[in-house]
């Protein structure tokens, strides 16, 4: 399964690169997730609204950036063999670690795509160049690439929330080492 393939049995804790591209991933998330929900209670129009429009896109399409050097890190790399503990839940771990690394890659295209297919181009900040459109505009797919990039964004809520407690648990029901060796 996935999140044993490589090399897991010589490590015995998740080495600094991955531990800090976990964690500056969790952190944009929570910006991109934060600055989206603020969006919902600001004026139309307002210049506060763009700004959290623009801060949502920018934190999400830093995921994207650390998404490719942090999955190249975990092909080569690999990551420690799981905790002992029941063979589904240790499935179950890898597959929730599956699902979260595709959402990372998924997520993110999806919202670029949105904003294309709604005729935006994005800016890159400070350098004032234009990435090239991905698809032609339109308003149809727009719409629908929308409505996937919110429900699957709302659906993570979830996923996200049970990853997060599965690590508590490991960590303070389960006394492992589970979140200790993700930590630093
Ligand atoms: C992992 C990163 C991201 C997460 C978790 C995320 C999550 C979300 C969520 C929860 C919504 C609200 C959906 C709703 O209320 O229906 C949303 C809307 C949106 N996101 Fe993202 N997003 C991410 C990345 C991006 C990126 C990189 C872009 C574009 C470059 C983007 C563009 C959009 C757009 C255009 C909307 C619709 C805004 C509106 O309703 O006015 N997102 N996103
Ligand atoms: C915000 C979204 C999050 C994403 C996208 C995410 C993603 C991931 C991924 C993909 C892995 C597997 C790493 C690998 O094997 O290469 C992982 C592991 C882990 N995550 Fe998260 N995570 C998130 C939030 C959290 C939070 C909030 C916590 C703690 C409360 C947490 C604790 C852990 C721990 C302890 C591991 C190591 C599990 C193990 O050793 O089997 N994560 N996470």
């Amino acid at each position: 399964m996935f999140a044993t393939s490589s090399k897991p049995s010589t490590l015995v804790r998740y080495a600094g690169p991955a531990v800090f591209f976990h964690w500056a991933v969790v952190l944009l998330i929570a910006i991109a997730y934060a600055a989206i929900e603020l969006k919902g209670f600001l004026p139309k129009g307002s210049a506060e609204r763009t700004l959290s429009m623009s801060v949502h896109t920018w934190a999400g399409a830093l995921v994207l950036v650390l998404a490719v050097p942090r999955l190249l890190w975990r092909l080569v790399r690999g990551a420690p063999a799981p905790e002992p503990g029941p063979g589904w839940m240790q499935w179950l771990g890898s597959a929730m670690h599956l699902l979260l690394y595709l959402f990372i890659f998924v997520q993110p295209v999806l919202g670029l795509l949105a904003l294309n297919a709604g005729g935006h181009l994005v800016t890159v900040p400070g350098l004032g160049v234009e990435l090239p459109s991905l698809v032609a505009a339109s308003r149809d797919l727009k719409e629908t690439l929308e409505d996937i990039h919110g429900t699957l964004g709302t659906a993570f809520y979830t996923v996200i929330g049970l990853h997060a407690v599965a690590a508590l648990f490991h960590h303070y029901m389960l006394g492992d080492n589970t979140l200790r060796r993700m930590w630093r």
